[in-house]
């Protein structure tokens, strides 16, 4: 068995020697631009080149190193007969389950203010929280954003979801369809957003959408950057709308130096760091599936093309 690895790594070595480890008997080609077809079975990609798939044209599958397909699905070359399958959770969620709750925990606590006060020397208790005030919704409701709500309605704040299709999380107040959106925004004071980046959810974090939120709301994107109209985003912090977001993913990224979020005290940005791919549970994962697959087994995780996710 043939498994080519593109992944978008300074050491991509790593990946191999960990792959190797659980698939003693595979041979494993690092992808080379000027190199020849390996005639892999499997490649493990992240964002690949579009030559990969016009040279590699005997893949049984195409394991994607991430959870978002999108990266993915805009390679023109992507064979359409191949199963695209993405991470599932893989270490993910319990990642952004605490990036979020991290940052919802700071607004709602005023962690900010109590660090100024700390600069100034001032010693003075501020209101305590009052959970009503902080109904949080999260957006999308795959394997992370449910992660993600669950850990919020552990610590008690009202916690709202919404997804295309009807869900149910336990603690949360799910919200389905395009109807039931502006309903779910109006009740909410920080949205959080873990959509897939498909052709119905890009901008839709923009002007309209995020005006309908509560006052002095709380904008989390740890979904994708193309999902926000940044400049929507600017106006509405000018106008006293939104009171702080925090970005860990961009339209460009690296964000360029020019970008206003860079300057603007309201922003908190990571560089896309909420949830990073574990090489140890990605490995484990995919070379679990590699087997089902070779087993003549179904595997989850495969996308479907017409939705996009
Ligand atoms: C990271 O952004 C991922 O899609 O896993």
């Amino acid at each position: 068995m043939k498994v080519l690895l593109a992944a978008d790594d300074p050491r991509p070595e790593r990946w191999v020697e960990a792959i190797v480890r659980v698939l003693p008997e595979a041979e494993i080609f690092m992808w080379n631009p000027d190199g020849d077809c390996v005639a892999a079975d499997y490649a493990i990609v992240w964002r690949p080149p579009e030559r990969l798939f016009e040279r590699e044209r005997h893949l049984k599958a195409i394991f994607n190193l991430g959870a978002g397909v999108d990266g993915l699905l805009r390679v023109r070359s992507l064979p359409h007969d191949v199963p695209v399958i993405r991470l599932e959770d893989a270490g993910m969620s319990v990642q952004m389950a605490e990036f979020v709750a991290y940052h919802v925990i700071e607004s709602s606590r005023d962690m900010a203010a109590y660090r100024a006060q700390q600069c100034d020397g001032v010693w003075k208790v501020l209101r305590p929280i009052r959970r009503q005030k902080w109904p949080v919704g999260v957006l999308g409701l795959g394997q992370i954003g449910t992660r993600v709500a669950r850990a919020l309605a552990a610590f008690d704040y009202p916690v709202h979801g919404w997804a295309r299709s009807p869900h149910h999380v336990d603690g949360v107040v799910t919200h389905a369809g395009t109807t039931a959106f502006v309903p779910f925004l109006r009740r909410v004071r920080v949205l959080v957003n873990t959509l897939p980046l498909t052709s119905e959810t890009r901008d839709i974090l923009n002007y309209g959408t995020l005006g309908h939120l509560k006052p002095d709301a709380v904008l989390i994107n740890v979904g994708r950057g193309e999902h926000l109209v940044d400049e929507d985003l600017c106006r509405l912090i000018r106008e006293g709308r939104i009171r702080r977001a925090v970005l860990d993913v961009f339209r460009e990224e690296p964000l360029p130096s020019k970008h206003p979020f860079w300057r603007m005290p309201e922003v908190t940005l990571t560089p896309h760091v909420a949830a990073r791919t574990l090489r140890e549970e990605t490995v484990a994962q995919i070379v679990a599936k590699i087997r089902l697959i070779e087993a003549g087994q179904p595997v989850s995780g495969v996308i479907d093309m017409a939705r996009g996710y």
